[in-house]
């Protein structure tokens, strides 16, 4: 099984980073393909816990080449802390790679981000303020930075002055903030470009000749389904392609190459920043999940919102992706609850919708329809099989998996790396 996709099915945070970290026992290729530091995933290995943002999860598995493709926009400064702060703690990155035409966020967009964010107001989308919007929209203006322009200090310059001749106008006449200079531009993104120089490659090349090899690659995605910026909740997205098809395009390995899909899945449901989010609970029921989940960003502290399970989404995300496996994470946090309810449909002004509703005013007025499922007591931490868990918890499982349309292939019941039940082997 070569070529494996590892995608967020809801609104991020569902728990990609332990299910790639998972896998990297038995992969030789991990490839983070989309966002940048946006992303913020926990990985607990024993007594040690890390928070990775912009590398690829891989790099904590010894053996793993992890790599930065194309589709990532790379604040250098953030890259470096991260690096160093596993080497502080003995992790080997010896191995990265990063794509060349990978884009570089300028600290013009990290400004960009913040005060487009003051100005939108109550409008706002509520972003990560890492500059990756503006980053993207450079890219996609084609004004933007690569990795590959900071090996020729005469090209940065005149690409930085041509985008800072527009984005001056902006930041002093519209945002009233002070010019930016080219120097000072130029300065800050060349400080770490030969530290950088020896991990940089062609990317694209290297991991299709270890697919020709019959090498195992996992592609990681970051942010989620929801947050895609086509087929997500749009405007209240990331600025990526965060579904599997970015995969490819993040990367530069065709679609015929790529053999899985996998979502991974929370047993219920949270979203970080602004915009829809049907069946959120804004009551003590939303606090005990927060509170039992440890429902809060790694990237930025901010609580995150949470809901029931949403089968509408799941359904979604199984076609937009092609899911072919879920991974149902955070089952353990359910345990207690006399009744579990599921989102299984929409009503919109009395219109029930079993798929989502076409029109995005729709989503954002849909209620939840919700079907009560029995609850469970037992703490389910232990269990290691299918049948270890408790006949309601089992029923909740495979009343999920009926519902969501693609076939639950992995249960997490706590965050350590152990903690998982395995159905069908997600690499066979
Ligand atoms: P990611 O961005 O998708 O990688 O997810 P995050 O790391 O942002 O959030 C998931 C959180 O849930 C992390 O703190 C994980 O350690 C934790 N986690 C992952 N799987 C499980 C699980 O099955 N049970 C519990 N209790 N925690 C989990
Ligand atoms: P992981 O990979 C959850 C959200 C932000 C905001 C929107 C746009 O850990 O699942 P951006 O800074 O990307 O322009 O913000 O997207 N967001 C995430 N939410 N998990 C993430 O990553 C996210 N990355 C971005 O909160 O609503
Ligand atoms: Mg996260």
């Amino acid at each position: 099984m070569p070529a494996v996709v590892v995608v967020g099915a809801q609104w991020g945070d569902e728990g990609k980073g332990k299910a790639t970290d998972q896998l990297g026992a038995r992969v030789d290729y991990v490839v983070k393909f989309n966002g940048g530091n946006n992303a913020g995933h926990t990985v607990v290995i024993g007594d040690e816990k890390y928070a990775l943002h912009l590398l690829p999860s891989g790099i904590l598995s010894p053996g793993v080449v992890p790599v930065i493709g194309n589709g990532v926009v790379i604040d250098i400064e953030v890259l470096f802390q991260e690096l160093d702060a596993l080497v502080a703690r003995g992790v080997d990155v010896s191995r990265l790679q990063v794509s060349s035409a990978a884009h570089v966020i300028a600290p013009y967009n990290r400004t960009l981000d913040k005060v487009t964010e003051r100005f939108l107001g109550k409008r706002r989308i509520g972003t990560t303020g890492r500059g990756i919007g503006p980053t993207y929209a450079d890219k996609i203006s084609r004004v933007g930075i690569r990795v590959q322009d900071l090996f020729d200090e005469k090209i940065l310059r005149q690409k930085v002055e041509g985008a800072l001749d527009q984005k001056n106008h902006l930041l002093v006449k519209v945002y009233n903030r002070r010019a930016i200079t080219v120097d000072e531009t130029v300065d800050d993104l060349l400080t770490y470009a030969e530290r950088v120089r020896p991990m940089v490659a062609d990317t694209t090349l290297v991991l299709n000749k270890a697919l020709d090899a019959g090498k195992t690659v996992l592609f990681e995605g970051g942010q989620a389904t929801m947050l895609d910026v086509d087929h997500g909740t749009y405007p209240f997205v990331t600025s990526s392609n965060a579904t599997a098809g970015g995969a490819c395009t993040g990367s530069g390995v065709g679609p015929t190459r790529i053999d899985r899909v996998i979502g991974v899945i929370k047993a219920y449901t949270t979203r970080v920043g602004e915009g829809p989010f049907p069946s959120e609970l804004l009551d003590d029921m939303g606090e005990f999940l927060r509170q039992t989940g440890g429902e809060f960003g790694v990237t930025t502290g901010r609580p995150r919102r949470c809901g029931w399970y949403d089968a509408v989404i799941a359904r979604y995300s199984g076609r937009v992706n092609g899911l072919t496996d879920l991974v149902l994470t955070k089952l353990d946090v359910l345990t207690g609850l006399e009744k579990v309810p599921v989102c299984v449909a929409y009503d919109v002004d009395g219109v029930r919708h079993d798929e989502m509703p076409l029109d995005q005013s729709d989503f954002h007025h849909a209620r939840p329809v919700l079907e009560e499922l029995p609850g469970w007591s037992e703490d389910i931490t232990g269990a290691r099989t299918f049948e270890d868990l408790p006949t309601n918890a089992q029923r909740y499982v495979l009343a999920l998996e009926e519902m969501s349309g693609t076939r639950i292939s992995a249960i997490g019941v706590g965050p350590d790396r152990e903690a998982t039940i395995v159905r069908h082997d997600l690499l066979g």
